[in-house]
């Protein structure tokens, strides 16, 4: 028994010390993560706007309804910098507004308003956040007369249910919020006057059935996330959002990624799977994915990765298998991920780890290792020392 226990920890502080000393010094953040404001550290993925100050300084909670912070840095790595930056009046320049809003240029802000409607202000309003309000219900036509809307706001109400053309008319729509409500599911053609829509925010609902069409109309999206949400499956999701960049459906119940699922999402930059259910992923699943960056399929079920899987993801910067009951792994798994910088492997049971599946991995500049068992110590341990 002592035994045991003294080898393990050998293991573990000679992993330590090789995960930290492998991390380069002046590294930006890496790929899926931001700085936070002018602080050194990383924010993870989209932790922006949650109510949270994930930053410790605000950074990722400021101006949720402006274009500085958080989005202005997203923006910025999308090469999309605001038009309207610093030529906003500080004065209201809509006529009417409600007393429980404030106003500046043509935004409007009614956030903790107790509304339980959209409320009558002039109709050349470019912005309108009301978060946190007590909307159930978003009726047919029920923005029509604001179609000079960029952005709009609408999380952490308790709406349920969306009808099919309640963002009618929405042309100039570039942001669309819909975090934390009630929200199930989503019928076809419902954003299908978005054509200008970037980003499109559903976290923390409870989607449970999407289809393609779904999201038909939305050619300029470039961000979805469907963070916790119910999904099971989706079937060729990127279909009509030609140029989406970054997919995040962490925490839905996704058993099977299958050859059709992300079958047009040849635009994706970062793909996010973290926390579903899978246990099956077709070995062609990301065949057409070849400007993929970042890929996080940690804490599932995958029991068998297939050895093709990886073939085209030459430009793979980061990957995150971590935490699956992944049975083994050829030597030649990882060999095509010519530009791989970063690898996960934490919390994985695999008997044949070896050094020669890393060779290829010349760019490796940060492994994150942990593990679990005893007996597989040694072979490990010739790998850090050698
Ligand atoms: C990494 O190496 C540097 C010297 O290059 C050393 O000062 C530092 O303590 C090491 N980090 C860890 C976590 O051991
Ligand atoms: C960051 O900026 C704020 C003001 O924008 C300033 O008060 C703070 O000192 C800065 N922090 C650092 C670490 O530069
Ligand atoms: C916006 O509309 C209101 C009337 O609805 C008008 O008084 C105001 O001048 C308009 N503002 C701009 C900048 O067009
Ligand atoms: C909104 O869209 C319409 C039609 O596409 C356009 O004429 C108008 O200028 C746009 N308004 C703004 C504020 O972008
Ligand atoms: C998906 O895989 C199945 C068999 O695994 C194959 O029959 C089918 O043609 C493939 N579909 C595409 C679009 O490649
Ligand atoms: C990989 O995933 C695990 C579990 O989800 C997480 O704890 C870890 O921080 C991730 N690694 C990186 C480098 O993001
Ligand atoms: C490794 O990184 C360097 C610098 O970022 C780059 O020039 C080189 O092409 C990369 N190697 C491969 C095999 O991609």
């Amino acid at each position: 028994m002592h035994v045991c226990v003294f080898s393990l920890l050998l293991c573990s502080v000679s992993v330590a010390l090789t995960v930290f000393n492998m991390s380069e010094e002046h590294d930006p953040c890496p790929l899926g993560y931001f700085p936070c404001g002018n602080l050194s550290s990383c924010l993870p993925q989209l932790l922006h706007c949650n109510g949270v100050d994930d930053c410790g300084n605000q950074a990722d909670e400021d101006n949720c309804g402006d274009n500085n912070g958080w989005p202005h840095l997203f923006d910025k790595y999308f090469g999309m910098p605001s038009k309207d930056a610093g030529t906003k009046s500080t004065t209201c320049l809509l006529a009417l507004v409600p007393a429980e809003c404030q106003c500046r240029d043509l935004e409007l802000d009614c956030n903790g308003a107790h509304f339980k409607d959209i409320p009558m202000v002039s109709t050349n309003a470019t912005m309108m956040s009301l978060q946190r309000n007590r909307l159930r219900k978003l009726n047919a036509d029920m923005f029509i007369k604001y179609q000079n809307l960029q952005k709009l706001y609408l999380q952490h109400n308790r709406i349920k249910v969306v009808e099919p053309y309640a963002f009618r008319g929405l042309y100039n729509l570039t942001r669309l919020y819909l975090s934390h409500n009630r929200i199930s599911s989503l019928m076809p053609g419902v954003f299908q006057d978005l054509h200008k829509l970037e980003w499109l925010i559903l976290e923390n609902n409870k989607i449970h059935h999407i289809s393609s069409l779904t999201f038909s109309g939305l050619s300029s999206l470039v961000l979805l996330v469907l963070l916790n949400n119910a999904l099971t499956s989706v079937d060729d999701i990127c279909l009509e959002m030609p140029r989406l960049n970054w997919l995040d459906m962490e925490g839905n119940q996704m058993e099977i990624v299958d050859n059709r699922t992300f079958w047009s999402c040849s635009m994706l930059t970062v793909l996010v799977l973290q926390r579903n259910r899978i246990s099956h992923i077709h070995e062609q699943a990301f065949f057409l994915l070849r400007k993929l960056g970042e890929l996080d399929l940690s804490s599932n079920r995958i029991e068998k990765i297939s050895p093709d899987l990886f073939v085209n993801l030459g430009d793979l910067l980061q990957l995150n298998i971590s935490y699956n009951p992944i049975q083994e792994l050829q030597v030649d798994h990882f060999d095509k991920l010519h530009k791989l910088k970063s690898l996960s492997i934490e919390g994985i049971e695999i008997g044949n780890i070896h050094r020669r599946m890393f060779e290829p991995l010349k760019n490796l500049t940060h492994m994150q290792v942990f593990l679990f068992f005893f007996f597989k110590c040694q072979s490990f341990n010739l790998y850090l020392q050698t």
